[in-house]
């Protein structure tokens, strides 16, 4: 048996606020563990036919909450994959807990300073659009983390190199994985 055996028995959800790299790490976790990997937000772009950005413009918050939460439910009974989540999924309660049931979830949790750099390089989000990216990550983050709280493993990414924190991620993993066992 490979070493990586038991972390490939349950989907692997990643949570936490836009620019954690949910999707960058995801990728690239899925990667290691031999597993495919799922992201929510293209998914609910697939599904829709549309942008995030137009589902938002054109159908609203709530439609897009609705959707994104029909998708990852359908995710959820999809064969083992890494799962990159939207920033604001873990925070709706009915899609944390429908994660919370069929996945080990993982909080990425990295400073506001950080994140607010790197959210600004994109103009892709709609919940940015003419805003202070900081601004909107501190409301984020006290509104959000004590959901993001509830999830399985917490790991604090700081800015490190993307493998760096996929090695942070497999070592966490295995540890919960293993206490779940014992
Ligand atoms: C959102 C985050 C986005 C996307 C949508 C709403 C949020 O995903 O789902 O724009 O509410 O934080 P990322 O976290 O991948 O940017």
């Amino acid at each position: 048996m490979d070493r990586f055996e038991p972390l490939r028995r349950r989907t692997i959800a990643l949570v936490g606020l836009m620019g954690v790299g949910k999707s960058s790490v995801g990728r690239r976790l899925a990667n290691a563990l031999d597993l495919p990997f799922r992201d929510a937000d293209n998914e609910v772009e697939t599904a829709a036919g549309r942008s995030i950005s137009d589902i938002f413009g054109e159908l609203g918050e709530a439609a897009f909450r609705e959707g994104e939460r029909r998708v990852i439910a359908r995710l959820l009974e999809e064969t083992p994959h890494v799962l990159a989540t939207g920033g604001g999924a873990f925070n709706d309660p009915k899609t944390r807990a429908l994660i919370k049931s069929k996945a080990i979830s993982i909080w990425l949790k990295t400073d506001l300073e950080v994140l607010a750099r790197r959210v600004a390089r994109k103009d892709t989000r709609p919940l940015l659009i003419g805003k202070d990216p900081m601004e909107v990550l501190r409301a984020q983050a006290e509104a959000r983390y004590p959901a993001y709280a509830e999830a399985d493993i917490t790991v604090e990414t700081g800015d490190a190199a993307h493998h760096v924190t996929v090695d942070q991620l497999l070592r966490a993993l295995s540890a919960f994985v293993e206490e779940q066992e014992a």
